[in-house]
């Protein structure tokens, strides 16, 4: 039994799906823990580009088992939307696909509340993805929420939903002098989405821990990255999650100790969408550059992305907080145009140098990246079949990455494609 965990190690969009794709291949399981269809995950192959939101990127590979696990917020709607994408692409997914049933429901109610919380932050928004994230955690957390389990009982459906709403439309009338909404469409909505979704639904935690005592290899697929985390992350530019480890044992119920491999996915460089601190930023030309070269516009809201170089300091913080003992670099050809590729190194805050992440937003708001520079390759990464074939300095690059955060890269990507991507060693 192996269970790896694919995280995000910066702000997101790292290329998590494309290297689950690739590892599906081995695996038995693929879990999603968290998040909800905020996330995409872009896939390419067969000539063919695949954004999923919510079905684990490990659909698309036959002998593996896809779980929705019980940390993801689900949108009914949204999942019945890519259950029909993948079907139309001649995949079966009967019994291969999973929805956990303590997992909790998006509701129409909580895409309404995101989108008008949103407005009255006014210049203070997060700058959302506007798909109810946020509300339907509240009400998890406030134990209200409805869960998967309670489409499938119209009554206490109904019973709960109407308490929300009335709490919902309190807010939406008061606070925001909106129309209130109605409960009767989108309560019939989720009936005939259960009925739909009713042949996936299982005990996934029960079917996880039969699958590991027998042996099964699991990745458990992260959305996000690590400084969206909700107690980890850039708050409150963060997303109401724990895109960390530590949400993938709380979001598929396998225990820590059962976790062998830590896999952190980090870009070349850095981008982070929506609002909040983001210390290598380059907001000129070649910001604008990087964006072109690595088509950095958000898949779920199309938001073009920021870009900047890669930041080790706030990198070495994610390999501490998630214990990463394994290191993916993505998008390596995005860098291949320049005549020099900057890291930073260390932060100056306030006068002082460190290379440790600060945590308060004061602190935060006054960093000025200190940056190590390298000589530019100048020529295709795209083409090279193994890591030996990288130019001199390109692999002077990666290593300084490697011997930084004292992790040995595993995997370097240099391109959308399945073969565009260069394994290091045996995995
Ligand atoms: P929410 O998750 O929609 O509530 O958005 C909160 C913050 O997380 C915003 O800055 C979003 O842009 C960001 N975010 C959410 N999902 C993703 C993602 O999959 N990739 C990158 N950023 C994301």
């Amino acid at each position: 039994m192996s269970v790896r965990v694919i995280i995000g190690a910066q702000w997101g969009d790292e290329g998590k799906g494309k290297v689950v794709d690739l590892l599906s291949d081995q695996a038995d399981y693929v879990v999603r823990y968290q998040g909800g269809a905020n996330a995409g995950h872009t896939l390419n192959f067969d000539g063919q580009t695949h954004i999923l939101h919510l079905i684990p990127s490990g659909i698309f590979h036959i002998n593996t088992t896809c779980i929705i696990g019980n940390g993801v917020v689900v949108d009914p709607l949204t999942l019945l939307e890519e259950i029909e994408l993948v079907k139309s692409n001649n995949v079966d997914i009967d019994g291969r696909l999973l929805v956990s049933e303590t997992a909790h429901v998006i509701l129409p109610y909580h895409k309404s509340l995101d989108k008008a919380d949103e407005h009255a932050l006014g210049q203070q928004k997060i700058g959302t993805t506007g798909r109810g994230i946020g509300p339907a955690y509240v009400h998890k957390i406030s134990r209200v929420g409805v869960r998967i389990m309670d489409l499938l009982e119209p009554e206490l459906l109904r019973k709960k939903m109407e308490i929300n709403l009335a709490e919902v439309n309190a807010r939406l009338t008061e606070n925001y002098k909106a129309a209130p909404l109605e409960l009767e469409g989108m309560y019939r909505q989720m009936l005939d989405a259960a009925e739909q979704l009713k042949p996936y639904i299982c005990n996934t935690t029960n079917r996880i821990h039969k699958a590991l005592a027998a042996g099964r290899e699991f990745l458990l697929e992260g959305a996000q990255g690590t400084l969206l985390d909700i107690d980890h992350g850039t708050y409150p530019y963060v997303t109401s999650s724990s895109p960390t480890t530590g949400g993938a044992c709380t979001g598929t119920g396998i225990p820590p100790t059962a976790i062998e491999h830590v896999m952190g996915i980090t870009k070349a460089y850095c981008t982070r969408v929506g609002n909040g601190p983001f210390p290598t930023e380059l907001t000129g030309k070649t910001g604008d550059e990087l964006r072109d070269a690595g088509h950095e516009f958000g898949s779920t809201t199309g938001r073009p992305r920021r870009c900047g170089w890669l930041d080790l300091v706030a990198l070495k913080y994610a390999a501490k907080i998630n214990g990463i003992n394994e290191l993916v670099v993505t998008k390596l050809d995005v860098l291949d145009q320049f005549d020099t590729v900057k890291a930073c190194t260390s932060y100056r805050i306030n006068g002082t140098e460190t290379t440790d992440f600060p945590l308060r937003s004061r602190e935060i708001d006054s960093i000025e990246p200190v940056y190590r520079e390298f000589k530019g390759w100048k020529s295709s990464t795209r083409d090279a079949t193994s890591y030996d074939e990288l130019p001199l300095v390109t692999r002077e690059y990666l290593e300084a990455v490697a011997d930084y955060l004292d992790i040995a890269i595993r995997i370097v990507s240099t391109g959308p494609g399945r073969n565009e991507t260069l394994i290091i060693g045996d995995l």
